[in-house]
């Protein structure tokens, strides 16, 4: 399946032995300026002359409808028959279909704990090594195709196409090992989202898009200035089999520990435990980390927070995109049982696991900062500028 017409025209003209070179000088030769193609890769041609766009069709041997099937469209006027027709259609594909095989290698362990065991390798090949139904977690935070430089050596500039393809192997890889009830969380930019989202809702149960407040945002023109990530939360089945609620302190003013929301006459009603989570989390700060930076270090506390209130103490997480071992780090220290898989140098991970002291410390503080209604900070700050605080305090 394809993301963008361009992309569908790249494909197509392959098969003539063209290379993407010489679908641009074409582009170029039938009156496409760079930012015409730009609206091309970027699935914007309605802005496209429709003229235009059916001399660059016919010159690839395309048509509008040809398209709309590349890119995994049924356009309205075709839905009867291509209904009517079904049974043809899926003999047809059938026909083409190629046996997946399922790969019977065993692969290396890189390393090995008590409660996990670590993969150095390609994700795409130690998931279908894994049995059906065998996971209750999965926490999934790939590159964001933005790029970046990676410590794995692999391209993180795909094309739309490219990037949305490879992530649905991964992606049906982890709905077959889900166990029923069993959770899966995938922590990207919006933009992924949007295509994860409606892939995975024919095959999941959509729960919550979590809005992670992004600390360092930075404005971008003619757009408003991007400013969460998203956390995709779906179960594999309409309810999660386990979801241990917990609870958060109120959002106080640093300064002066004043709350931010107005809690009027039902403030001394609360429960002292905090409040419920809800889906915009603005208390997950970035890890400042020099030496780690190529390995996009996500926090402790957002992945105790997801481990905590999906699975149980001996459950089993599986994170396909390693990094420097975060999810890996506290399933240990929370007593988890852990798949672990990544690509790029393992070192790190290695390490961060031989030596779980600083994880252990930030654990604790994020232990403390939950199921209360204010952080001790907090309190200090409400008493002497005259704050209410529940009776015991
Ligand atoms: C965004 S980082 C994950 C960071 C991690 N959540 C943490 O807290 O440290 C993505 C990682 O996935 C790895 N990676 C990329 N493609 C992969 C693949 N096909 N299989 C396994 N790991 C991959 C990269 O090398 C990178 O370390």
């Amino acid at each position: 399946m394809f993301y963008t017409i361009y992309d569908a025209i790249i494909f197509e003209a392959a098969k003539n032995g063209m290379k993407e070179e010489d679908v641009k000088k074409v582009l170029k030769k039938k009156g496409l300026t760079s930012k015409d193609v730009g609206l091309l890769k970027n699935n914007c041609t309605t802005l496209l002359p429709e003229e235009l766009l059916s001399i660059i069709f016919i010159e690839f041997g395309l048509t509008k409808l040809k398209i709309d099937l590349m890119l995994g469209n049924i356009p309205k006027e075709y839905e009867k028959s291509y209904l009517n027709n079904i049974s043809e259609i899926a003999n047809l594909l059938e026909k083409e279909k190629t046996e997946k095989r399922k790969s019977k290698k065993k692969s290396k362990i890189e390393f090995k704990t008590d409660r996990g065991k670590l993969y150095h390798a390609d994700c795409l090949e130690i998931l279908p090594q894994i049995q059906d139904n065998m996971v209750d977690l999965i926490f999934a935070d790939p590159p964001f195709n933005l790029k970046k430089e990676y410590a794995n050596g692999r391209s993180d500039d795909l094309t739309i196409s490219e990037y949305i393809n490879w992530s649905k192997k991964w992606l049906d890889e982890c709905v077959r090992i889900l166990k029923p009830g069993g959770s899966l969380y995938i922590y990207n930019i919006p933009k992924w989202c949007v295509y994860y989202a409606t892939y995975l809702n024919s095959k999941l149960f959509f729960q919550n898009w979590i809005a992670i407040d992004m600390k360092n945002s930075f404005p971008i023109k003619d757009k408003y200035t991007p400013s969460h990530y998203g956390l995709l939360y779906f179960t594999k089945g309409v309810k999660a089999k386990t979801f241990n609620k917990q609870r958060l302190p109120i959002q106080t003013c640093r300064h002066c520990g004043g709350e931010y929301k107005d809690y009027g006459g039902y403030k001394y009603k609360m429960n002292v435990l905090g409040v419920n989570i809800a889906d915009v989390w603005y208390d997950i700060f970035p890890v400042r980390n020099g030496k780690n930076r190529l390995y996009n270090e996500l926090s402790v506390k957002l992945l105790d927070r997801i481990i905590s209130f999906s699975s149980n103490e001996e459950d089993l997480i599986l994170d396909p995109f390693g990094g420097s071992g975060t999810t890996y780090a506290v399933a240990e220290l929370l007593n988890r049982k852990w798949i672990g898989i990544e690509l790029g140098d393992c070192k790190v991970i290695k390490n961060r696991l031989l030596s779980p002291e600083k994880d252990k410390e930030l654990l604790k503080k994020v232990n403390e900062e939950k199921n209360v209604l204010f952080t001790k900070k907090s309190i200090k700050l409400r008493k002497k500028n005259g704050y209410w605080l529940p009776k015991e305090e």
